[in-house]
């Protein structure tokens, strides 16, 4: 979350447009995003680590929060894109995206998504497994070119995240454990290959992580392999990403990540390692997602029932959740609100704000508390939605998805418009 403004009718203010007038115009429940601030942490981004450190690259991992429109904000600020599907591909070539500045994702990508993605000319492909490499390398053939591939790989750490975005154990889904026969086959088949150029390594050790611990856990031991790739193969990388996973205040309680605060620490050791053992520093790619996206959006419900259990909680109920937020079920994730119409009231009761779906486990806050007098036909707003909350919205319940509205220094603009009835049965036969 972010420190917020109320106006003076006492209402909620964000990106400089008056929140409630913004329920009342798009309807609810409503993604809001505000585009400067995407803005200011890819200036950030460029500022403190693309224009600090030479030869750098930064792409805005897509799965956090993709649109047409985000896709033109952050290309325009310089960054290139990861993505992780046909369609995230799909997405960001329709909205004038550069395909050289595309990195490719995925531990199962189909054929159809690689010939996809291969024929666009998509920048890199981050190979996860042997069964990709040997796919990427027939179809490049097929369409006579040469695709550049940096391989993923896994230190073997457990960072400290929630389980479900924690990537970089020995046991996972993604990528090939940075030691033994495994990692020396698909090297030695990746510099073999006429139809691939390795590139170098990729690793991203987990998500929401709010120092950098893990970061500089992994890093040594991704070093350590690039020194031994590098005596058994005579191969020096000249790329290495380092992946996402820089952390955003979701709560109070929390404070606000600095990019610096991960890629600083990293690049005094990369660059030292690399001085040691006297090899060329290659090109470092990082993979923000969350910390662009996360804090650039609010959603807005408008308040359904309210209902007291006497001596247990007051349940506050909402016209959306888990369809269009779907994180605290997946990870018990957690959240703050505000009653945005009443944001100058002191905030001293507390509700347990659930979803309109048919699972108790739809809860969006387990405990918030909002103004005392909130009552049903008020706005909540909830914070830090913008990342992994559009992306990852479903249909459950045949609940129509949210529309998504930009705002920008008091103007908005309706992005996505709302899904209908309708749109749900489009594609049945
Ligand atoms: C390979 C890779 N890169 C980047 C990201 C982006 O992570 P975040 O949004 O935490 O920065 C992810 C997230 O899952 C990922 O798997």
């Amino acid at each position: 979350m972010r420190e917020y403004e109320v106006n003076n009718r006492g209402n909620l203010v964000f990106g400089g447009c008056d929140t409630v007038a913004l329920a009342k115009e798009y309807g609810t429940p409503l993604y809001v995003i505000d585009e400067e601030y995407l803005r200011a942490k890819c200036r950030e981004i460029r500022e403190t680590f693309l224009e600090k450190y030479p030869n750098t690259k930064a792409v805005y991992a897509s799965k956090a929060l993709q649109t047409l429109e985000v896709c033109r904000v952050i290309k325009e600020e310089g960054l290139g894109f990861d993505t992780v599907s046909g369609g995230e591909v799909f997405t960001a070539l329709k909205a004038g995206v550069e395909p050289e500045t595309m990195v490719f994702h995925g531990n199962n990508k189909t054929l159809d998504e690689i010939e996809f993605a291969v024929k666009n000319n998509v920048g890199r492909f981050v190979v996860d497994n042997e069964y990709e490499l040997e796919n990427i390398g027939i179809i490049a053939k097929k369409l006579g070119k040469t695709v550049k591939v940096q391989i993923r790989i896994t230190p073997g750490i457990d960072s400290h995240t929630h389980e479900y975005i924690s990537t970089a154990k020995i046991d996972s889904k993604f990528g090939v454990f940075c030691e033994g026969e495994t990692r020396d086959s698909i090297i030695g088949k990746a510099i073999d290959n006429p139809s691939i150029e390795l590139m170098g390594f990729h690793c991203h050790v987990g998500s929401q992580l709010m120092d950098n611990q893990d970061h500089m856990m992994a890093l040594p031991i991704v070093l350590n392999m690039v020194k031994e790739v590098n005596e058994r193969f005579g191969f020096a990388p000249s790329e290495l990403n380092l992946g996402g996973g820089f952390g955003i205040r979701y709560v109070d309680s929390e404070q606000e990540t600095r990019v610096a605060d991960f890629t600083d620490p990293m690049m005094e050791e990369i660059n030292g390692f690399f001085a040691e053992n006297k090899l060329p520093v290659p090109t470092i790619y990082i993979e923000p997602g969350r910390w662009i996206a996360g804090n650039a959006g609010i959603t807005l419900y408008t308040v359904g029932s309210i209902k007291e259990i006497k001596g247990i909680k007051t349940y506050l109920a909402v016209d959306g959740g888990m369809p269009d937020n779907p994180r605290k079920i997946l990870y018990g994730a957690e959240y703050e609100a505000v009653t945005a119409n009443r944001a100058a009231v002191p905030a001293n009761k507390q509700f347990s704000i659930v979803g309109k779906c048919c699972e108790s486990g739809d809860v969006l806050i387990d405990k918030c508390n909002l103004a005392e007098n909130t009552v049903s036909g008020d706005i909540l707003a909830v914070f830090a939605t913008g990342a992994y909350n559009y992306s990852m919205a479903s249909n459950y319940n045949r609940v129509p998805r949210p529309a998504l509205v930009m705002v920008k220094s008091g103007k908005a603009r309706l992005s996505v418009r709302r899904e209908t009835y309708e749109d749900m049965i489009l594609r049945e036969i």
